[in-house]
Protein backbone atom coordinates (compact mmCIF):
# COMPACT_ATOMS: atom_id res chain seq x y z
CA UNK A 1 0.00 0.00 0.00
CA UNK A 2 1.25 3.34 -0.39
CA UNK A 3 2.58 5.19 2.10
CA UNK A 4 1.04 8.37 2.94
CA UNK A 5 1.60 9.94 6.51
CA UNK A 6 4.97 10.61 7.28
CA UNK A 7 5.49 11.56 10.90
CA UNK A 8 9.14 12.82 11.71
CA UNK A 9 9.80 12.53 15.88
CA UNK A 10 7.49 9.94 17.31
CA UNK A 11 7.81 11.58 21.23
CA UNK A 12 4.75 12.61 23.28
CA UNK A 13 2.96 14.76 20.76
CA UNK A 14 3.80 12.58 17.18
CA UNK A 15 2.47 9.31 19.17
CA UNK A 16 -0.78 11.25 20.41
CA UNK A 17 -1.46 12.50 16.55
CA UNK A 18 0.08 8.82 15.60
CA UNK A 19 -2.58 6.84 18.04
CA UNK A 20 -5.54 8.87 16.80
CA UNK A 21 -4.90 8.89 13.23
CA UNK A 22 -4.82 5.62 13.11
CA UNK A 23 -7.42 4.76 15.43
CA UNK A 24 -10.24 7.16 13.36
CA UNK A 25 -9.03 5.70 9.97
CA UNK A 26 -7.92 8.27 8.85
CA UNK A 27 -4.75 6.21 7.80
CA UNK A 28 -4.01 2.98 8.02
CA UNK A 29 -1.67 1.42 9.69
CA UNK A 30 0.43 0.46 6.45
CA UNK A 31 0.23 4.31 4.94
CA UNK A 32 2.31 5.47 7.57
CA UNK A 33 6.07 5.96 8.31
CA UNK A 34 7.95 7.09 11.81
CA UNK A 35 11.42 8.37 12.08
CA UNK A 36 13.09 8.32 15.36
CA UNK A 37 16.64 8.57 16.55
CA UNK A 38 15.43 6.13 19.24
CA UNK A 39 15.94 2.24 18.23
CA UNK A 40 13.97 1.01 21.75
CA UNK A 41 11.64 3.85 20.78
CA UNK A 42 11.20 3.07 16.77
CA UNK A 43 10.29 -1.00 17.99
CA UNK A 44 7.44 0.45 20.45
CA UNK A 45 6.02 2.59 17.87
CA UNK A 46 6.44 -0.42 15.54
CA UNK A 47 4.83 -2.94 17.91
CA UNK A 48 2.36 -0.79 19.08
CA UNK A 49 1.07 0.69 15.62
CA UNK A 50 2.05 -1.55 13.30
CA UNK A 51 3.64 1.32 11.17
CA UNK A 52 7.27 1.60 8.89
CA UNK A 53 9.85 2.70 11.12
CA UNK A 54 13.02 3.92 10.27
CA UNK A 55 15.74 6.02 12.27
CA UNK A 56 16.42 7.44 8.12
CA UNK A 57 14.24 11.11 8.18
CA UNK A 58 15.16 10.98 4.42
CA UNK A 59 13.06 7.75 3.73
CA UNK A 60 10.28 9.77 5.36
CA UNK A 61 10.59 12.59 2.80
CA UNK A 62 10.82 10.83 -0.45
CA UNK A 63 8.19 7.99 0.87
CA UNK A 64 5.23 10.24 2.34
CA UNK A 65 2.81 10.94 -0.24
CA UNK A 66 0.67 12.95 1.40
CA UNK A 67 2.34 14.52 4.46
CA UNK A 68 5.33 15.16 6.08
CA UNK A 69 5.29 15.86 9.76
CA UNK A 70 7.15 17.63 11.96
CA UNK A 71 7.53 16.83 15.37
CA UNK A 72 10.63 17.27 16.84
CA UNK A 73 11.66 19.69 19.20
CA UNK A 74 12.50 23.49 17.88
CA UNK A 75 16.34 22.91 18.81
CA UNK A 76 16.71 20.02 16.03
CA UNK A 77 15.35 21.53 13.38
CA UNK A 78 18.40 23.40 11.74
CA UNK A 79 20.41 19.54 11.60
CA UNK A 80 17.07 18.08 10.34
CA UNK A 81 16.52 21.06 7.65
CA UNK A 82 20.54 19.97 6.50
CA UNK A 83 19.71 16.18 7.05
CA UNK A 84 17.01 16.66 4.08
CA UNK A 85 18.34 19.33 2.32
CA UNK A 86 19.61 17.18 -0.85
CA UNK A 87 15.89 15.99 -1.33
CA UNK A 88 14.50 19.18 -0.92
CA UNK A 89 16.86 20.22 -3.88
CA UNK A 90 15.18 17.65 -5.80
CA UNK A 91 11.54 18.53 -5.29
CA UNK A 92 12.74 22.23 -5.77
CA UNK A 93 13.91 21.50 -9.48
CA UNK A 94 10.41 19.52 -9.71
CA UNK A 95 8.54 22.63 -9.05
CA UNK A 96 10.87 24.39 -11.07
CA UNK A 97 9.86 22.15 -14.33
CA UNK A 98 5.74 22.23 -13.70
CA UNK A 99 3.94 24.94 -10.81
CA UNK A 100 1.22 21.82 -11.16
CA UNK A 101 3.91 19.75 -9.14
CA UNK A 102 3.23 21.86 -5.90
CA UNK A 103 -0.43 20.37 -5.81
CA UNK A 104 0.85 16.88 -5.61
CA UNK A 105 3.83 17.44 -3.42
CA UNK A 106 3.06 16.47 0.24
CA UNK A 107 2.74 18.62 2.73
CA UNK A 108 5.02 19.96 5.19
CA UNK A 109 3.22 20.49 8.85
CA UNK A 110 5.09 21.40 11.36
CA UNK A 111 4.13 21.63 15.10
CA UNK A 112 7.65 23.07 16.30
CA UNK A 113 7.11 26.44 18.39
CA UNK A 114 8.57 29.03 17.86
CA UNK A 115 10.08 28.11 14.44
CA UNK A 116 8.35 30.59 11.17
CA UNK A 117 7.08 29.97 8.14
CA UNK A 118 9.68 32.00 6.78
CA UNK A 119 12.37 29.19 8.36
CA UNK A 120 9.85 26.37 7.29
CA UNK A 121 9.91 27.72 3.56
CA UNK A 122 13.84 28.78 3.44
CA UNK A 123 14.70 24.99 4.50
CA UNK A 124 11.37 23.52 2.33
CA UNK A 125 11.87 26.04 -0.64
CA UNK A 126 9.19 26.26 -2.71
CA UNK A 127 7.38 23.28 -0.95
CA UNK A 128 3.99 23.76 0.47
CA UNK A 129 4.16 24.29 3.94
CA UNK A 130 1.73 24.22 7.23
CA UNK A 131 2.60 25.80 10.57
CA UNK A 132 0.81 24.43 13.03
CA UNK A 133 0.40 24.97 17.57
CA UNK A 134 -1.50 22.18 19.20
CA UNK A 135 -1.64 21.97 22.65
CA UNK A 136 -0.88 19.67 25.47
CA UNK A 137 -5.05 18.19 25.69
CA UNK A 138 -4.40 16.58 22.18
CA UNK A 139 -2.72 14.05 24.10
CA UNK A 140 -6.43 12.54 24.84
CA UNK A 141 -8.17 13.93 21.82
CA UNK A 142 -9.60 16.96 23.38
CA UNK A 143 -7.22 19.46 21.97
CA UNK A 144 -6.96 23.00 20.01
CA UNK A 145 -4.69 23.15 16.92
CA UNK A 146 -4.83 26.65 14.97
CA UNK A 147 -2.70 26.37 11.85
CA UNK A 148 -1.26 29.00 9.66
CA UNK A 149 -0.96 28.45 5.67
CA UNK A 150 2.56 28.61 3.44
CA UNK A 151 2.75 30.72 0.68
CA UNK A 152 2.71 27.60 -1.37
CA UNK A 153 0.01 25.78 -0.09
CA UNK A 154 -3.22 24.82 -2.01
CA UNK A 155 -7.00 23.89 -0.24
CA UNK A 156 -6.40 20.30 -1.18
CA UNK A 157 -3.07 20.70 1.76
CA UNK A 158 -5.26 22.76 3.56
CA UNK A 159 -7.84 20.60 3.91
CA UNK A 160 -5.41 17.57 4.90
CA UNK A 161 -3.84 19.72 7.60
CA UNK A 162 -8.19 20.27 9.08
CA UNK A 163 -8.49 16.20 8.42
CA UNK A 164 -4.83 15.48 10.41
CA UNK A 165 -5.80 17.61 13.56
CA UNK A 166 -9.23 17.17 13.80
CA UNK A 167 -7.87 13.54 15.12
CA UNK A 168 -6.78 15.50 18.02
CA UNK A 169 -9.25 18.10 18.81
CA UNK A 170 -10.46 20.98 17.15
CA UNK A 171 -8.95 23.21 14.38
CA UNK A 172 -8.59 26.87 13.53
CA UNK A 173 -7.32 29.03 10.90
CA UNK A 174 -5.32 31.99 11.85
CA UNK A 175 -2.36 34.59 10.60
CA UNK A 176 0.81 33.32 11.26
CA UNK A 177 0.90 37.38 13.02
CA UNK A 178 -1.42 35.67 15.81
CA UNK A 179 0.41 32.65 16.36
CA UNK A 180 2.35 33.49 19.79
CA UNK A 181 -1.10 34.98 21.07
CA UNK A 182 -2.58 31.29 20.43
CA UNK A 183 0.47 30.01 22.49
CA UNK A 184 -0.33 32.40 25.04
CA UNK A 185 -3.99 31.55 25.18
CA UNK A 186 -4.52 28.09 24.02
CA UNK A 187 -0.88 26.75 24.19
CA UNK A 188 -0.23 27.98 27.75
CA UNK A 189 -4.08 27.72 28.93
CA UNK A 190 -3.49 23.99 29.89
CA UNK A 191 -1.37 25.41 32.29
CA UNK A 192 -3.30 28.22 33.86
CA UNK A 193 -6.67 25.53 34.26
CA UNK A 194 -4.27 23.19 35.91
CA UNK A 195 -3.68 25.78 38.02
CA UNK A 196 -7.20 27.03 38.70
CA UNK A 197 -8.14 23.09 39.55
CA UNK A 198 -5.50 23.07 42.48
CA UNK A 199 -6.53 26.05 43.68
CA UNK A 200 -10.21 25.37 43.87
CA UNK A 201 -9.41 21.92 45.53
CA UNK A 202 -7.08 23.59 47.70
CA UNK A 203 -9.75 26.17 48.84
CA UNK A 204 -11.81 23.03 49.41
CA UNK A 205 -9.50 21.74 51.75
CA UNK A 206 -9.61 24.68 53.85
CA UNK A 207 -13.35 24.94 53.89
CA UNK A 208 -12.48 21.38 55.73
CA UNK A 209 -13.30 18.91 52.77
CA UNK A 210 -11.16 15.91 53.03
CA UNK A 211 -8.48 16.14 49.90
CA UNK A 212 -9.50 13.27 47.44
CA UNK A 213 -12.69 14.53 47.46
CA UNK A 214 -12.15 18.21 47.21
CA UNK A 215 -9.59 17.23 44.28
CA UNK A 216 -12.43 15.21 42.02
CA UNK A 217 -15.27 18.22 43.03
CA UNK A 218 -12.58 20.68 41.52
CA UNK A 219 -11.40 18.43 38.57
CA UNK A 220 -15.18 17.94 37.64
CA UNK A 221 -16.57 21.00 37.98
CA UNK A 222 -14.25 22.72 35.74
CA UNK A 223 -14.77 19.78 33.13
CA UNK A 224 -18.62 19.84 33.70
CA UNK A 225 -18.77 23.91 33.49
CA UNK A 226 -16.76 23.86 30.31
CA UNK A 227 -19.15 20.76 28.39
CA UNK A 228 -22.04 22.94 29.65
CA UNK A 229 -20.85 25.85 28.05
CA UNK A 230 -20.06 23.93 25.02
CA UNK A 231 -23.65 22.39 24.62
CA UNK A 232 -25.64 25.47 25.66
CA UNK A 233 -23.42 28.10 23.84
CA UNK A 234 -24.11 30.37 26.35
CA UNK A 235 -22.10 33.15 26.67
CA UNK A 236 -19.55 32.66 29.98
CA UNK A 237 -21.02 35.93 31.78
CA UNK A 238 -24.43 34.56 31.18
CA UNK A 239 -24.20 31.48 32.86
CA UNK A 240 -22.62 33.26 35.54
CA UNK A 241 -25.86 35.33 36.03
CA UNK A 242 -27.55 32.25 36.03
CA UNK A 243 -25.76 30.68 38.95
CA UNK A 244 -25.28 33.99 41.26
CA UNK A 245 -28.95 34.43 43.20
CA UNK A 246 -29.62 37.64 45.25
CA UNK A 247 -27.32 37.52 48.27
CA UNK A 248 -26.28 33.59 48.14
CA UNK A 249 -23.28 32.18 48.15
CA UNK A 250 -22.29 32.41 44.53
CA UNK A 251 -22.10 36.15 44.05
CA UNK A 252 -20.14 36.16 47.87
CA UNK A 253 -17.24 34.15 46.06
CA UNK A 254 -17.15 36.34 43.07
CA UNK A 255 -16.84 39.68 44.80
CA UNK A 256 -13.57 37.68 46.59
CA UNK A 257 -12.54 36.73 43.15
CA UNK A 258 -13.40 40.46 41.72
CA UNK A 259 -11.47 41.82 45.13
CA UNK A 260 -8.42 39.65 44.31
CA UNK A 261 -7.84 40.40 40.31
CA UNK A 262 -8.44 37.21 39.25
CA UNK A 263 -9.97 38.09 35.49
CA UNK A 264 -7.34 40.83 35.11
CA UNK A 265 -4.91 37.93 36.37
CA UNK A 266 -5.76 35.83 33.66
CA UNK A 267 -6.31 38.35 31.10
CA UNK A 268 -2.76 39.65 32.45
CA UNK A 269 -1.64 36.03 31.68
CA UNK A 270 -2.32 35.62 28.52
CA UNK A 271 -0.51 38.89 27.62
CA UNK A 272 2.33 38.11 28.91
CA UNK A 273 3.24 34.72 27.61
CA UNK A 274 2.09 36.20 24.33
CA UNK A 275 4.92 38.81 24.81
CA UNK A 276 7.20 36.14 26.01
CA UNK A 277 6.29 33.70 23.04
CA UNK A 278 7.50 37.04 20.77
CA UNK A 279 10.41 37.11 22.77
CA UNK A 280 11.59 33.95 22.21
CA UNK A 281 10.73 33.72 18.75
CA UNK A 282 13.55 36.60 18.02
N1 LIG B 1 3.82 18.73 23.96
C1 LIG B 1 3.03 19.75 23.65
O1 LIG B 1 2.02 20.03 24.32
C2 LIG B 1 3.31 20.60 22.44
C3 LIG B 1 2.40 21.62 22.12
C4 LIG B 1 2.65 22.39 20.98
C5 LIG B 1 3.76 22.14 20.20
N2 LIG B 1 4.63 21.15 20.57
C6 LIG B 1 5.80 20.95 19.74
O2 LIG B 1 5.84 19.61 19.37
C7 LIG B 1 7.18 19.22 19.15
C8 LIG B 1 7.40 17.89 19.82
O3 LIG B 1 7.14 18.02 21.21
P1 LIG B 1 7.00 16.74 22.13
O4 LIG B 1 6.47 17.22 23.42
O5 LIG B 1 6.30 15.67 21.39
O6 LIG B 1 8.57 16.38 22.30
P2 LIG B 1 9.26 14.97 22.47
O7 LIG B 1 8.39 14.03 23.23
O8 LIG B 1 10.67 15.20 22.95
O9 LIG B 1 9.31 14.42 20.96
C9 LIG B 1 10.33 14.71 20.04
C10 LIG B 1 10.73 13.39 19.39
O10 LIG B 1 11.60 13.65 18.29
C11 LIG B 1 12.68 12.73 18.35
N3 LIG B 1 13.86 13.27 17.67
C12 LIG B 1 14.90 13.99 18.20
N4 LIG B 1 15.78 14.30 17.24
C13 LIG B 1 15.31 13.79 16.07
C14 LIG B 1 15.78 13.79 14.72
N5 LIG B 1 16.92 14.40 14.36
N6 LIG B 1 15.05 13.16 13.78
C15 LIG B 1 13.88 12.55 14.11
N7 LIG B 1 13.40 12.52 15.35
C16 LIG B 1 14.09 13.14 16.33
C17 LIG B 1 12.91 12.55 19.82
O11 LIG B 1 13.65 11.37 20.01
P3 LIG B 1 14.64 11.26 21.30
O12 LIG B 1 13.74 11.28 22.50
O13 LIG B 1 15.32 9.98 21.09
O14 LIG B 1 15.55 12.46 21.24
C18 LIG B 1 11.49 12.48 20.36
O15 LIG B 1 10.96 11.19 20.29
C19 LIG B 1 8.05 20.34 19.70
O16 LIG B 1 8.62 21.05 18.62
C20 LIG B 1 7.11 21.22 20.45
O17 LIG B 1 7.47 22.58 20.32
C21 LIG B 1 4.42 20.37 21.66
Amino acid sequence: MTIKFGLIGGGVMGEALLSRLIASGIYQSSEVIVSEPLPSRLDFLKQQYDVTVTTDNSQVFTQAKEVVFLAVKPQVFSALAQEVAHINIQNQELANINLLNREHSPVIISILAGVPLSQLEAAFVQLPVIRAMPNTPATVGAGITAICLGAYTSPKHHQIAQQVFSAVGEVVEVSEGLMDAVTGLSGSGPAYVALLVEALADGGVAAGLPRTIANQLALQTVLGTAKLLESTKLHPAELKDRVTSPGGTTIAGIAKLEQAGFRSALIEAVKAATERSQELGK
